[in-house]
């Protein structure tokens, strides 16, 4: 059970204090009845709750899966770039809401959005071994010795070591040299593929995100696009 006006602001129909105005003027029913009370206690289980002539579903956790173009940053405010929740719709837009894990501003590709904490934290947490797959063009040569190596785990920047990482070598490109590759990783250091790309001598040219643990990115969305996650993809990457 919880106060009306709680449920409302929850849902984002306003701030506590818009919604209390709201509520004062009548436009709100619960089970069929006008209520005019902010502290109404609704069960958000089963109350049916309208506002006007819609109905409001109570729902607090909120799951996004979003395709991020390059230019923009993983953040939640900035006072210069571009941000992924400034490509938020108002009508989904929540201030609990934070990407998962960051990509960089020239990075694309999956970024899950959530105010799920538990979850995040489980999901980037290197103990959980939840892998992220990248899609990278790379210039130089990738081969099967640069394989091994992040098989084995590489030492970046000197001191800093990396759990092992599958690398696949998908096409090389002799004349150009340039190498398309994907690697899979288990945790998330800074710069990571690009300073795992590095440490074999090459440099990584374009980087995407395709896969977090059970999630994929999906194709259907275009660069800056984004959709909730259906309610499989939150059940598996529940169970990771
Ligand atoms: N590794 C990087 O170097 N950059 C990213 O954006 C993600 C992983």
């Amino acid at each position: 059970m919880m106060r009306l006006d709680k449920f409302l602001a929850d849902m984002a129909l306003g701030s506590r204090k818009e919604v209390k105005k709201i509520i004062k003027k009548g436009n709100v029913k619960v089970n069929g009845k006008i209520i005019t009370s902010d502290k109404f206690q609704v069960d958000e289980k089963c109350d049916l709750v309208f506002y006007k002539e819609e109905k409001i579903n109570y729902q607090n956790e909120f799951y996004y899966l979003m395709n991020k173009p390059q230019g923009v940053i993983t953040a939640t405010t900035d006072n210069v770039d571009q941000t992924v929740m400034d490509l938020f719709q108002d009508s989904d837009y929540r201030l609990d809401l934070f990407p998962v894990g960051r990509l960089d501003k020239d990075t694309e590709g999956l970024l899950l959005i959530t105010n799920d904490g538990p979850l995040a934290h489980h999901l980037l947490s290197p103990k959980h071994h939840v892998e992220k797959e990248y899609q990278a063009t790379v210039s130089g040569i990738m081969s099967n010795k640069d394989v091994t190596a992040f098989f084995k785990g590489l030492t970046i920047d000197g001191d800093e070591n990396c759990q092992p990482a599958r690398l696949i070598i998908d096409s090389i490109d002799k004349d150009k040299e340039i190498s398309s590759i994907r690697l899979i990783l288990q945790e998330g250091k800074y710069h990571q593929v690009k300073r795992m790309v590095k440490a074999v001598g090459k440099e990584v040219l374009n980087l995407k995100r395709l896969r977090m643990g059970s999630l994929l990115l999906d194709e259907n969305l275009d660069l800056g696009e984004y959709r909730e996650l259906t309610k499989e993809e939150i059940a598996q990457l529940k169970s990771l």
